[in-house]
Parts: C-alpha cells; structure tokens; sequence
C-alpha cells in the first residue's frame, strides 16, 4: 500500500483529500499541528497514521517509506499571513522548502505543494490588466500570504530531477462541506450568512472575479497528481480552476440554490472599496495535460453544504473556530493568559486548595 504523507492533513482541505485517499487504498500519514481541532479527522482518526507537530521541525522517520508530500500544511489565507508574516513566511516558504529537502534526501519521489490562484491577484482599476491569466503570466502579488507561496514555489522548482518529481497546484478559492469547516471562504461565507442571517452582503458592488473550485474537485487534483507520471507533471505549475465568477453573479447563484431549498436569502450589496482582490485565472492546463477537469458546481455544492452542516451541527456560525483569522487571534491571546493562570481551571502544579491547608 503506498503511503502519503499529508502536513496540514487535518484542514479543510487536508481532511476531505485524507478521506479520498483512504476510499482509493493509500495508507495516510498526516503531520498537523491541529490548530483547528481534530474535527476534520472524525470517522478517519484510527484509520490515518497522525503526528500531531509542527512541519517546521520535522524528524526524517516521518518520510519511510512514503511515496509522495502532500503539503497542504501552513496558514492558510492573507489576514493571518498579515498578523504573523514571520510565521507565514517560516511555514510557507521556509519549512515547506527544508521539507522538500528532508524528503529528497530520504528518498521520497514526489513532492506536492499547495500554492494558490491568489499568486495572480491584480486589484480593481485597471481594465487593461483584467484579463484571463495562465500559468505562464507575469506575476508579482502583493501581500505576505501570496508572496510566500511564490517564493516557496520557485525554490522548490529548482529542486526537481530524474528522481525527485515536485509541482505546485495553485487552488482557486476553494467551496464546499468539510469536516474542519471554514466560513471565511466566500461561497461559504454567504451560505453561512443565508443560514444566519437572511441576507448575503456584497462589498464593492460585488463587480471582482474570483477564480473558485470545489474542495473535493481541489482533493481530485491532488490524487491526480500523486498517480501522474514523473515525466508529465515534473517542475509544473497547475492552476485548479471550476470557474471564473463575479461575486455579483455567485451571490445570485448561491441565493437559487438555496431558495430551491426553501432558505429564503436577500442580497444586500454596498458600493465601498474594502480591499478587494480581483483575477481571472485559466484552469485548462490541468484538464489539457492530466484530464482533470472541476465538476462540482456552485450550486450542487451549496445544497449539500446545507445539508452536511445541519447533520454535523456546525450551525455555531459565530464561532471563531470557522473563520482562521478570528481563531489564531483567540488562541495567541488564550496563550498570553494562560501563561499567567497556568491553567484554565486547575490548580497551579503543586498548589493545594485552602481547604486542605494544615489537615
Ligand atoms: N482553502 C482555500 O480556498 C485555498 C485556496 C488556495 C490555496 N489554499 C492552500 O491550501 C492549503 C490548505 O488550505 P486549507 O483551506 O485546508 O487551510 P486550513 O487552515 O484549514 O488547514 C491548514 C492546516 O495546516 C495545519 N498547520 C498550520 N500550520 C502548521 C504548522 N506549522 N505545522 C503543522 N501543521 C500546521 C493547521 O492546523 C491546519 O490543519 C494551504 O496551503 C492554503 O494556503 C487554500
């Protein structure tokens, strides 16, 4: 059975390509810090081989007997790259790349790397740049999240040989059910606020395009390229694209979908600048070189997102564990406390209670 390891193997993405992986027989090895909780391993826990750490101090008996990384590991979105762009740039770049060494060295053949579509974001304003862009197309992101995941690309593609085989799949803005759910995704966002709130809120006139995908379509990609020959996929950038949408036209979408299933939605829509990323991304190269070609529509994947949340009570919407920003905020403050407490209610270690003082 061949073994894939998978760093951040208990994410939104990690836990939906553990279980595909499972379905199809490979052995899993998930290296994760569990930021978020071990939700996304439920059902699959006894099945996955896990080592709860951090991917920027990795012990080489991680990578026997391993056939191929998957790093999905690492934070995850621009707002918590832009609170600890320190940490961002160790985990994204620096770790990621070390690892590939690591793996190299131990004989590992393939190396998978999460990059992202955000890699091409060009901003509002400028027509003349809004245009479809490929793997080939000038880039320069702004940003920590995006630039890290470029210069870790570009190390990483120099690494490549006869025997050791890596390429990048840069994920469209992924949506969809997973067990470690996220709500700061757009698609699940406005599915969260339908449920929540009655209304979707559309920023900037909701005028940007977004390249977006399905999250198992995103697991499919990667399975693709875990089974693809070295040759094919060595030294590659792969944009995983379903579609290119405007916000305007996805909040329309998502408001069908949920009104066939009797959620009632309004769409309120605002005309001020908040920051808006904008691109427009081609996916044909995944279908053209390895025939993958994104199949789960906005739609079917809203009405199961319904559903999927319901049965797994993730109707807490409000809780910062769905949205990373919120919840690396709360942690690091939850850390500054309990480092004065010591514990949240236990006893300080050798402290006894007042009431045993003396007897
Ligand atoms: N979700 C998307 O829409 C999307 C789109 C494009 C690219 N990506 C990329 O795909 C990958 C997975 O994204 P996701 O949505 O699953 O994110 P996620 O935040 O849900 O998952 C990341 C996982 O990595 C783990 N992790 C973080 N830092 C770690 C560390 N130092 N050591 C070990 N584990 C660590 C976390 O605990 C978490 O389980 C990321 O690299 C992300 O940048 C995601």
């Amino acid at each position: 059975m061949s073994t894939v390891l998978l760093v951040g193997g208990g994410g939104y993405v990690g836990s939906v390509l553990a279980q595909e992986l499972l379905e199809r027989g490979y052995a899993v090895r998930i290296l994760d810090r569990l930021y978020f909780g071990d939700h996304g391993l439920t059902g699959i826990r006894d099945r996955v081989d896990l080592t709860v750490g951090d991917m920027r101090i990795v012990s080489p008996a991680l990578l026997d007997d391993v056939e191929a990384v998957v790093n999905v590991g690492g934070l995850s979105n621009d707002p918590t790259a832009e609170y600890n762009p320190k940490a961002n740039y160790e985990m994204n770049m620096t770790a990621s790349v070390a690892l590939a060494r690591m793996a190299r060295e131990q004989g590992v053949r393939r190396y998978i790397y999460a990059s992202s579509c955000s890699i091409y974001d060009r901003g509002v304003g400028d027509e003349a740049r809004d245009v479809l862009l490929d793997e080939k197309a000038d880039v320069d992101p702004p940003g920590a999240y995006a630039g890290s995941k470029l210069a870790a690309e570009r190390e990483l593609l120099e690494m490549t040989s006869d025997r050791f085989c890596v390429a990048v799949l840069r994920k469209a803005t992924l949506f969809g059910f997973s067990p470690r759910m996220r709500y700061d995704l757009v698609v699940n966002t406005f599915v969260k606020d339908a449920l929540s709130k009655g209304y979707i809120s559309l920023h900037f006139g909701g005028e940007m395009w977004r390249p977006l995908a399905e999250v198992h379509d995103a697991a499919r990609a990667y399975i693709a390229l875990i089974r693809a020959d070295h040759k094919v996929i060595n030294g590659e950038i792969f944009n995983l694209v379903y579609r290119n949408f405007r916000i305007s036209e996805l909040a329309m979408r998502v408001r069908a979908a949920l009104n066939e299933i009797d959620v009632p939605v309004e769409i309120r829509t605002d005309y001020s600048y908040r920051g808006v990323r904008n691109y427009r991304v081609s996916g044909h190269k995944l279908d053209r070189v390895l025939e993958v070609a994104p199949e789960v529509t906005v739609e079917e994947s809203v009405q199961t997102m319904v559903k999927e949340i319901r049965r797994h009570n993730y109707t807490d919407f409000d809780s910062p564990r769905y949205y990373n920003i919120a919840w690396m905020k709360l942690l690091q403050e939850a850390q500054g406390v309990i480092q004065v407490t010591g514990s949240v209610f236990d006893l300080p270690k050798g402290a006894k209670p007042l009431r045993e003082v003396g007897s």
